[in-house]
């Protein structure tokens, strides 16, 4: 990890501008094991050492770049930043929208669908994840507008299903019928409105869609829709 001057660092993680930051180092705001650093030249390191004893306000820094964070993500909001209404960023401190690196969705939802969503700011992590190659599994419950029969299973399952308007047939993905209007769908690749064109491809409706894990990484019980968390290394293990 390369030092970089204090300004530009903390301007990277949305502080304010070089200018701004230079103000609160003179008013003694950013301290570090709580003596204030004064000098914003002063070069640190943006390492684990850092991040436990750097405060702002005597509020702990913000996570220092290449970090990730998962949203228990509600209906109602959008992952694009160009979309008009309420975007999930909205969840996270103001900001965070001001990052150097960007924070960026791994995949998407849509607005209507709930459930697991994973951040980062690590350009690499997000292809890690979201490459066909990494075979990162995702999970969802689904609530149909009709009674799914089990030749579903054998549709999903076949490889050959093709989706409107695409090429290439769908890899197998796994269907699991929990009672006539609720069913759990593993899939192993990321198109645009994936599980909903599923089923309208076999002439049925999504009414409801909750993205339950990636990977290994289910929703934590203990994270309530509209709550987020920093992700952990056995956070990344797990969905890796
Ligand atoms: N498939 C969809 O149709 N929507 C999502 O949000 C995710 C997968």
């Amino acid at each position: 990890m390369k030092p970089m001057r204090m300004d530009r660092l903390l301007a990277n993680l949305g502080y304010g501008a070089r200018k701004q930051i230079a103000a609160l180092a003179r008013q003694g705001r950013i301290t570090r094991n709580g003596t204030p650093l004064l000098d914003v030249r002063e070069k640190l390191i943006p390492d684990a050492d850092l991040q436990s004893s750097l405060c702002i306000d005597d509020e702990p820094v913000d996570p220092l770049p290449g970090f990730a964070v998962m949203l228990h993500k509600p209906t109602g909001f959008t992952c694009s930043r160009k979309d008009p209404g309420r975007l999930v960023f909205e969840f996270f401190p103001e900001r965070w929208l001001r990052r150097d690196p960007a924070l960026s969705p791994v995949g998407r939802l849509d607005k209507d669908t709930s459930g697991l969503l994973i951040f980062t700011d690590d350009g690499q992590l997000n292809h890690r994840i979201t490459h066909p190659r990494s075979h990162v599994s995702k999970t969802y419950l689904v609530t149909l507008d009709r009674p799914v029969t089990p030749d579903a299973i054998t549709r999903f399952a076949s490889g050959t299903l093709k989706l409107e308007d695409d090429d290439t047939p769908l890899l197998p993905a796994e269907l699991e019928i929990l009672s006539d209007h609720q069913t759990r769908l593993v899939i192993h690749e990321g198109r645009y409105h994936q599980v909903r064109r599923m089923f309208a491809a076999i002439g049925n409706h999504v009414t409801a869609l909750h993205r339950e894990a990636i990977g290994g990484l289910s929703v934590p019980a203990d994270l309530p829709e509209g709550n987020w968390r920093i992700m952990t290394p056995t956070d990344l293990d797990q969905l890796l």
